[in-house]
């Protein structure tokens, strides 16, 4: 097999999507890696996680930096030095610039908990069952500038039951979400995605 794609996560939180892309990368036929983990915020529990697992990872605080540009800039510098060639954000709650985006353009992936384009943006999970929603879920895709937008790469449905809370709602997606990364970067890894216009189309394996 060809040699797997190197990915960079970068996270905000406790990085449970970090861990899952982690799991999926330790089997040997995974087309890709997990090279370096950055988290920007002194408390995301992911990076602890992440050493545990024996994957270097980087607090990059971007209260650190001047600007938005500033903090981009030295997440690009230490992306480009561990060699990564594709980011996947899982979890990271930080704006990037549009710079940012275009330099990493169809090479970023991130997840969102709905099924976008549907509820972009925070509290994914209240708004959907405050709009009578009887179905819920995740998506994968290419990152755009703004935020939440970009071709879709897969997506995973799951039911809204009676008497759903935010709560038991999202454990239900984030278990979707665990099942749905590694396989889209599996996807991506592979070489099967492409992007046309605002719209993904996979090839066969
Ligand atoms: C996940 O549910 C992810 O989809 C969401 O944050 C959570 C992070 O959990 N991301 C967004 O809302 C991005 N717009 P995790 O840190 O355990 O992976």
């Amino acid at each position: 097999m060809s040699a797997r794609r190197r990915v960079g996560v970068l996270i905000s939180g406790r990085g449970s999507n970090m861990k899952s892309l982690i799991d999926a990368a330790k089997a040997k036929d995974y087309p890709a890696e997990i090279v370096l983990v950055i988290g920007n915020r002194a408390d995301a529990g992911g990076l602890a996680i992440a050493k545990d697992a024996g994957i270097p990872a980087r607090m990059i605080a971007h209260r650190d930096f001047p600007s938005r540009a500033a903090f981009d800039a030295a997440l690009d510098k230490t992306l480009k030095e561990a060699r990564v060639e594709l980011v996947c954000l899982a979890g990271f709650m930080r704006l990037l610039t549009p710079e940012f985006v275009e330099a990493w353009r169809d090479r970023m992936l991130n997840i969102h908990p709905s099924l976008l384009p549907e509820f972009p943006g925070l509290d994914t999970h209240a708004r959907a069952i405050a709009a009578g929603k009887r179905v819920a879920g995740c998506t994968v895709h290419f990152v755009r500038a703004e935020m939440d937008t970009g071709p879709v790469i897969a997506q995973a449905e799951v039911p809204i039951e009676p008497g759903d809370t935010p709560d038991t709602l999202a454990a239900r997606v984030l278990k979707a979400e665990h099942r749905l990364y590694p396989m889209a970067l599996k996807l991506v890894a592979e070489g099967r995605v492409r992007v046309a216009g605002d719209k993904v189309e996979i090839a066969d394996a």
